[in-house]
């Protein structure tokens, strides 16, 4: 059995990405800050969980020691500069390091679509800045000591746990109007599940149509279908039955005032549900390049979005529809 450090495996698709590993027969390990925030992973067999602190090197270096792979998912959407630096740059070194100490051989690092590592400072945001920054520190440590990296550019990612779709749910269920920032931005949502089978299949080195080299490569994970943040809104609305089924009538915000309800949503209680970066990585299309190879390459036929948001959306018990598509796959 070969053994896996999942970084970031407590969360949205660090979950689907340990349970499939999980099947496939990996000795996971999950580090996290708070042991209660991997609850929803106890059940899995083959899987240790280990409170650390990730940006601890000497600790994160000893939890390398004897894993075979390593998968990256950490990420934060808001923040300060200096705080996406820590987690989306300084961590990835730190990283590169204890691979590189530890003799680790394969590294899957999920990044975002629209980072560019070779000229991360054109990018909109200081998330997709730091992004970038964070993909071109691990080409040049894997470059340097031969590591396997593979890079998986997800667009927005849709499934039962999404803070996406069911958000869009949630605020037109209490608000009369949504009034909406960048309404016009387009997205390529990409479902968790397939993500999740991404980074298994780049682990076992898999290599299709325009995928030759397992040295180094970059990945776009895209859904088939292209949407414009409106018609996710209204899709989330009709999906969940909102109004029966109409949603609330969308207001689109001008620049300026899309930006001070960002300001206003960085301060929401029990954290921000928007931000002013946010927005600013709206600014350029979350839709698939084609300049890299996408979820084909890997042998993956990304799933449309409906189908599957119609089962989760439906359901008001958050993890049900989850729990009743994995029968109907079955
Ligand atoms: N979700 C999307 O739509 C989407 C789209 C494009 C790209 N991505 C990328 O995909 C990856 C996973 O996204 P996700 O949505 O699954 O993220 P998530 O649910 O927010 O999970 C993030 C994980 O990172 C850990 N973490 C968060 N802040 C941290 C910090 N300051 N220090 C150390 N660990 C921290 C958390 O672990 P603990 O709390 O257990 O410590 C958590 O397990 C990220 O790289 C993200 O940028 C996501």
């Amino acid at each position: 059995m070969n053994n896996i450090l999942v970084l970031g495996g407590t969360g949205f698709i660090g979950a689907h990405v340990c349970e499939k590993l999980v099947r496939q027969g990996w000795n996971v390990t999950v580090p996290t800050r708070r042991r209660s925030n991997a609850n929803h992973l106890q059940h899995l067999p083959s899987l240790t969980v280990l409170e650390l602190d990730v940006h601890n090197e000497a600790a994160l270096t000893h939890a390398t020691q004897g894993q075979d792979a390593v998968v990256n998912l950490v990420a934060i959407l808001h923040g300060t500069p200096a705080a996406f630096d820590k987690v989306h740059v300084i961590l990835p070194q730190k990283l590169a390091r204890a691979c590189q100490a530890q003799r680790v051989h394969q590294l899957v690092h999920i990044s975002a679509l629209g980072a560019n590592h070779q000229r991360p400072g054109t990018a909109p945001s200081e998330y997709l800045r730091s992004k970038g920054r964070g993909e071109a520190v691990l080409r040049t440590a894997a470059a340097e000591s031969g590591m396997e990296l593979t890079v998986l550019r997800p667009s927005v990612v849709f499934g039962p746990e999404d803070q996406f779709l069911n958000l869009f749910a949630r605020l037109q269920k209490t608000w009369p109007v949504m009034p909406l920032a960048g309404a016009r931005a387009r997205f390529q949502p990409v479902w968790v599940e397939d993500v999740a089978t991404a980074v298994v299949r780049s682990l076992e080195r898999r290599v299709g149509p325009g995928l030759r080299s397992p040295s180094v490569r970059t990945l776009e994970a895209c859904g088939p279908e292209v949407f414009t943040l409106a018609d996710l809104v209204r899709l989330a609305a009709q999906l969940s039955g909102v109004n029966h089924g109409q949603g609330r009538p969308i207001v689109p915000l001008p620049d300026w005032l899309g930006r001070l309800q960002a300001l206003l949503l960085e301060w929401a209680p029990g954290g921000p549900l928007m931000s002013r970066d946010n927005l600013d990585s709206m600014r350029v299309d979350n839709v698939a390049t084609g300049q890299v190879p996408g979820l084909q390459a890997l042998g993956i036929t990304p799933s449309a979005l409906q189908p599957i948001a119609t089962d989760y959306l439906t359901r008001n018990q958050p993890g049900q529809g989850l729990l009743r598509l994995r029968q109907r796959l079955r």
